[in-house]
This record gives C-alpha cells, structure tokens and sequence, in this order.
C-alpha cells in the first residue's frame, strides 16, 4: 500500500481552506467536533468513504454519522418528523445524531448508510467543524478518526498515533470539549435511544415530553452492522463464484468475462468499495439470482466480504 503523507494543519491559520480543498479532491481529513475527532470525506464520494474504511481498517462496513453546516442540508439529506424537528431546534449545532429516513435525492454514496434507507445525520457545534463545513459547502461523512476497536481520539496527538500515514490531513484545534460520542436517537416510530453519548438522554426526554425507547442490551442489535442478514437484496446470492451458472447474473471483480456489472475491472478494493451497494441494488432489480466473484479477503476485502456474506445469508 502506498504511505500516504498526514499533513498537521493549523485551524487557526490557512488550515481550514486547505482542509475543504483535500475534502474536495476526494481525501480524508481529520477534524475536530466538540464530541470526539472525527475522520471525514465527502459524503457523496464513494471513493473516499471507502477510504474511510480502509484507514480506519474497519472489518465491516457500519454505516458512518453524516455532518451538516446547517438545518436546510440536513432536510436535503433526511426525512425528519416533529418529534425530530423539535429535537434538532432544541439541541443543535451540539452533540446530537438523529437517524432519519434518507431523502431519496439525498446524492449520498450508498456506502455512508451501509446501504440502508436511514442516515444518522448531526449538526456539529464545534467552531472549526462549522467553518470546515460551510467552507466545503457539504455534507462530511465522518466516524470518529480512530482505527477500529480503538478509543475515540479526541486531541490532534490520538489521531496521529492511529492514523498518521493512513489520512491526508489532521485540522488541529485542540482537544475536544465533550470527549464522548453523540448521543443517537432513532424513530421506529417512537424515539428510541440508540447510544448514550454527550447530550444526555434526560434533557432529550424533557424535550419531548415522552420516555425515550431503548434496546435491552442483548435483545437486538442497536447497529445495523451487526445483523447477520442486514443488507439483503432479494435475490438470492452464491459468494465465491468462479463461474456463472444458468439465469444467474454476476457481480465480477479483477478481470472478469462474464460480470453483468464488475465491482472494480482492476481489482481496487476501494473501487469496489466504493461500488459495493450501487451495484447490488442495480443488479437486484433485475430479479435474477446474483454470483459474486471472489474477493481478496485482505484490507477493504473483509468489509466487502463480510457485507456480502450478510447479503447471502439465510433470510430471518
Ligand atoms: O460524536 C460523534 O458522533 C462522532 C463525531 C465524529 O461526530 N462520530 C461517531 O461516529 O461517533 P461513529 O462512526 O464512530 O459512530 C457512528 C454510530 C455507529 O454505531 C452506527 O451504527 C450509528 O452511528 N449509525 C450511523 N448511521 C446509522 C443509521 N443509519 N442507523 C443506525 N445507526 C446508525
Ligand atoms: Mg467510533
């Protein structure tokens, strides 16, 4: 793999601009929210939030908080209710994610959402989140900027430990003031505590005036990464295909005779990545069972393959 060199940027100074152009040019910048750090990419560049997976070396692809300058972007992106419209008047900019339908027109990567049809989405208060944002003029895909299983960063010195040589860019501002995650909300239908995190849950139920619902740990999953059959086309799906059978349509990877569609015709994980969730939906419409080529089981090919292998799995 090809060193990246990680750029330390100064928000004070010329940083910011430099930031909202490496955003631009497809690069991953890691900035700070009030929360934690978080490692951002344009949210509607598939290419780049692959790249968030690989740096981060996550096993699998969880669908990652979108971050928005302002209330109108987010309306661009989700579908809020009342109940959300109050939550976001009374909290944001803060720490606050709200997991929202996706707008249809939303123009996101379907990698950011894991390819379901909600986004977890925030308004980020921290001074030089905001100017990143509106500099950019859109929406940041951003996890927090640490490798995977490891704690959340949240000075410029613990994202460079863990990502230093895997990010273009790390916007210094200090150290974060909140130090914990947001904290989710979700509506299915009623507000459900989805994680607690900076905002604590007892001001968002006096806000709304109800309980908030919450998942018994160890009853289901909260992350829909976790689900075994999460993304599931409804075509039935055989992994490993070297060939293709009869009716079948194939999903090719590397060099491939017979793909109908190829995830990257020169084996790029992150091509493929990055082509992951468009081409399975593509494919599923045309209601054909589906062979997918081997993928190298290293780098981005485990998050591939372990989102494949939910996609192929038995349906509940
Ligand atoms: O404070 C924060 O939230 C930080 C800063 C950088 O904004 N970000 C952060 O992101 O903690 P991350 O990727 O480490 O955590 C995102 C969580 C995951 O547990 C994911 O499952 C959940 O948000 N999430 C995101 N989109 C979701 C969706 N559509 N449905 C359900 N959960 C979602
Ligand atoms: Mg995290």
């Amino acid at each position: 793999m090809k060193p990246v060199t990680t750029q330390m940027l100064d928000a004070k100074g010329e940083g910011v601009k430099h930031a909202a152009e490496i955003l631009r040019g497809g690069g991953l910048v890691a900035f700070p929210t009030e929360t934690v750090y978080g490692l951002g990419a344009d949210a509607r560049n598939g290419r780049a939030v692959a790249r968030i997976f690989k740096a981060k070396g996550r096993p699998a692809f969880n669908p990652l908080i979108i971050h928005v300058a302002n209330l109108e972007m987010a309306e661009q992106i989700a579908v809020f209710n009342d109940d959300a419209r109050h939550l976001a008047s009374a909290f944001w900019p803060g720490p606050l994610t709200l997991v929202l339908p996706l707008q249809p027109d939303a123009g996101l990567s379907p990698l950011v959402s894991a390819g379901l049809p909600s986004v977890g989405i925030r308004l980020p208060a921290h001074a030089t989140a905001r100017q990143l944002l509106s500099k950019f003029g859109g929406p940041i895909a951003a996890p927090s900027a640490n490798r995977s299983g490891k704690i959340s960063p949240t000075t410029p010195a613990h994202v460079a430990a863990g990502l230093s040589g895997h990010i273009d860019a790390i916007l210094d501002a200090g150290a974060c003031d909140v130090g914990l995650e947001s904290t989710i909300i979700g509506f299915d239908p009623v507000p459900t505590l989805l994680r607690s995190g900076g905002l604590p849950s007892d001001a968002i139920k006096a806000c709304l005036g109800t309980p908030l619902a919450s998942h018994t740990p160890g009853e289901a999953p909260n992350a829909p990464g976790q689900l075994t059959s999460h993304y599931a086309p409804t075509a039935p799906i055989r992994l490993n295909a070297t060939t293709k059978r009869a009716g079948e349509i194939k999903l090719g990877f590397g060099p491939c005779d017979d793909a109908d569609l190829n995830l990257s015709p020169s084996g790029d994980l992150v091509e493929a990545a990055a082509n992951l969730f468009q081409h399975l939906h593509k494919l599923d419409a045309q209601n054909a069972p589906i062979a997918v080529a081997p993928i190298p089981n290293t780098g981005l090919g485990i998050a591939i393959n372990d989102r494949l292998s939910r996609a192929a799995a038995p349906r509940p």
